[in-house]
């Protein structure tokens, strides 16, 4: 039960702030976006790797990957405007893929084990992405008024990966190219399109590096997961 990932790795860090690709900080002294490609890089079961990347970041990305061995890399097409597109340029030039995972670059601490369950399910069920349960009571707020408490048992925070038969998730990309639809998520693009989309429970350290505080969390998760192998 074979797959391959599209990581979409061609944003600019805005809300991080560093002037340059977030994906380029270290984390423990090496690059976030080596963390989440040595994920992938040693999972027997991921048989390809599509980066999508900035023209002007190629070269600089190829380097790194040929500095930490990376191997599965099949392809790095150019990103686009938005995170949609970057997907999108990545799975037009994928060949005979059966599965194909959507995952963050900025979320080096996916489990295993979580990809291994959205692998299953996305064979079995056609759909399957990572979630966890929301914590926090959750409001409906409006104009600095709350409108409503929603029913927290409901409430999932959505994560990468997300996990479909290939077929299905570029036929969901191509039309909402056609009709101009612009999702958050690539669930979105599939469920308007009236396909079932499974959960899969995930873990809260699979953290998406979006501002400062979170390269504190996770040198706090690599530095935890260290004591606990040491252990
Ligand atoms: N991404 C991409 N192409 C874009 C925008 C985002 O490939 N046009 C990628 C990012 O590199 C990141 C992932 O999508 O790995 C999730 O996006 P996000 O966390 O929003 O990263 P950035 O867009 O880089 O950050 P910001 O929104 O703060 O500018
Ligand atoms: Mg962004």
């Amino acid at each position: 039960m074979g797959y391959e990932v599209v990581l979409p790795a061609a944003g600019s860090g805005k809300r991080m702030g560093a002037g340059k690709n977030k994906l380029f900080l270290p984390l423990a002294n090496k690059p976030i976006l080596i963390h989440t490609l040595e994920v992938f890089e040693k999972d027997p079961k991921c048989t390809g790797i599509y980066l999508a990347v900035k023209p002007e970041e190629r070269e600089y990305i190829q380097n790194l990957l040929n500095e930490y061995g990376i191997t599965k890399v099949k392809g790095l097409p150019n990103g686009g405007e938005e995170r949609q597109h970057s997907v999108h340029a990545c799975l037009k030039v994928m060949k005979d893929v059966e599965i194909v995972l959507v995952h963050d670059a900025a979320r080096p601490f996916i489990l295993q084990s979580v990809i291994d369950r959205l692998v299953e399910t996305a064979y079995e069920k056609g759909a399957a992405i990572a979630g966890v349960r929301a914590k926090d009571t959750m409001k409906k707020v409006r104009d600095g008024i709350i409108v409503e408490t929603v029913e927290r048992d409901d409430l999932w925070a959505i994560q990468t990966p997300q996990a479909f038969r290939f077929e299905l998730l570029l036929h969901a990309e191509d039309v909402a190219e056609k009709v101009g639809f612009l999702g958050t998520d690539e669930a979105m693009l599939v469920e308007r399109l009236g396909y079932e989309i499974h959960i899969v429970e995930s873990s809260y350290e699979n953290i998406k590096i979006t501002t400062k505080e979170d390269l504190v969390f996770g040198e706090a998760i690599l530095r935890n997961r260290q004591l606990k192998t040491s252990q």
